[in-house]
């Protein structure tokens, strides 16, 4: 018997490999310093970390343009903003699907309503996929941006990132992927998708600590800087750097948070290498490999929660069928119960931890319509969620919908 049986992983991942937090403390306590900015052994060692981290990322998300490009925030919201903000103009014209996450949707609206900024939204069918040609139909002379949320976080459908970077490229336009919900869970191809800014936050799929995430930017694509401010570089200089990352980044950086995602970085590479992947492959193939049996791992999680629950009466099952490429979120309800009342049911009389509610992604409630019934109840598996952990959930969703 587990004190909590935590579905919740979507939101953020629990718990998080074993030796993400000792390098953190152990990091944290010998190399606590401000990297970058002072010259003494410790501050440039700290800086090798934080320099290494953009190496490893750069080739986890298969992107082979200048590691200093591989930049740090706050979380993906930040860096949503940032790249948006960075590129539009009054006159713009912009994509959006109408599967995004508020960190999209709420930016749009305000660069609507305040900035002179055109926005079309692109529909999705039933079960959460959006279909590329509908982007090509909306492209517009002056489309300076197409963003896209790589898989759902309400359905878990998994876009074809893939197909949209191909007609985005084709283009003037910059293509943007919100891989909130996709990094560290499927293996993201930045350069051969035509990816120009990816957008990722720390401590979801890739197990680092909430406070830390970034974004990739593709040579060629101009961003303004977000912030100006201090760097540690050409002090003298009045103006913010237009090298990257100082371009991106100002101010003292997250350090623990990059420790965290240092070290969850190696333990990818190192689960790789223990399911595929060759002793002496690279960072990106060692982890490629430990995406491919993460992602096989979860996905036998998700169906055998989609068929169990889909066997229930009284519970729907929204998002794609069996087969669809989609990641391990899984959204029901049970009959008309308000979501949250059925969340806060699990939780106080099963222990079992989802997330019920909007999902900060109000069109796609829309879409399914389940905005009376306050939206939905979700169920994020995740690389650590056990057998027992599955059927808590099962038995804990059939209480309720027999009772
Ligand atoms: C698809 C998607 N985009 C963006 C975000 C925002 O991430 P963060 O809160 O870490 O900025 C989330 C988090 O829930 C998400 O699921």
């Amino acid at each position: 018997m587990k004190d909590h049986y935590y579905f919740d992983n979507a939101a953020t991942t629990l718990p998080k490999p074993e030796p993400v937090y000792q390098f953190m403390d152990q990091f944290f306590r010998s190399h606590g310093v401000n990297p970058g900015r002072s010259g003494h052994e410790l501050a440039v060692e700290a800086e090798a970390m934080i320099v290494q981290t953009r190496r490893m990322l750069g080739e986890f998300f298969g992107f082979g343009g200048d590691p200093a490009r591989v930049t740090f925030s706050q979380n993906a919201t930040d860096s949503m903003n940032a790249v948006l903000s960075g590129m539009l103009n009054p006159g713009d014209h912009m994509i959006i699907t109408r599967m995004e996450h508020n960190c999209v949707l709420r930016p749009a609206n305000h660069f609507e309503r305040d900035h002179n900024v055109s926005v079309t939204r692109i529909g999705a069918d039933s079960n959460g996929f959006v279909d590329p040609d509908e982007i090509a139909k909306s492209i517009q002379p002056n489309t300076r941006v197409v963003v896209v949320n790589h898989a759902s976080n309400v359905t878990g459908s998994l876009q074809d990132a893939a197909a949209i970077g191909k007609i985005v490229k084709e283009t003037d336009a910059a293509f943007i992927l919100d891989s909130c919900q996709t990094a560290g869970v499927v293996p993201i191809a930045m350069d051969d998708w035509g990816v120009d800014v990816l957008v990722y936050t720390g401590h979801k799929g890739l197990f680092g600590p909430m406070g830390i995430g970034g974004m990739l930017v593709a040579e060629g694509i101009e961003i303004r800087p977000p912030r100006t401010g201090g760097t540690g570089v050409n002090s003298i200089s009045p103006f913010q750097p237009d090298e990257y990352p100082y371009r991106m980044e100002t101010g003292t950086h997250c350090l623990p948070g990059i420790a965290g995602l240092n070290a969850a970085q190696k333990w990818f590479a190192d689960l790789g290498r223990t399911h595929g992947a060759d002793a002496d492959s690279s960072h990106g193939q060692a982890c490629a490999a430990a995406l491919a049996h993460i992602h096989e791992q979860e996905l036998a999680a998700t169906q055998h929660l989609q068929n169990a629950f889909s066997s229930i009466d009284g519970v729907k099952v929204y998002g794609p069928e069996v087969g669809q490429p989609r990641v391990s979120t899984l959204s029901i309800n049970i009959k008309d119960l308000p979501a949250d009342q059925v969340g806060a049911m699990l939780d106080a009389d099963h222990a079992v931890c989802v997330r019920p509610g909007l999902h900060c992604a109000p069109d796609v409630h829309e879409l399914l319509g389940t905005v009376p019934q306050n939206g939905t109840v979700r169920f994020a598996s995740g690389y650590f969620t056990d057998d027992e952990d599955l059927k808590q959930a099962v038995e804990a969703v059939r209480d309720l919908a027999e009772s």
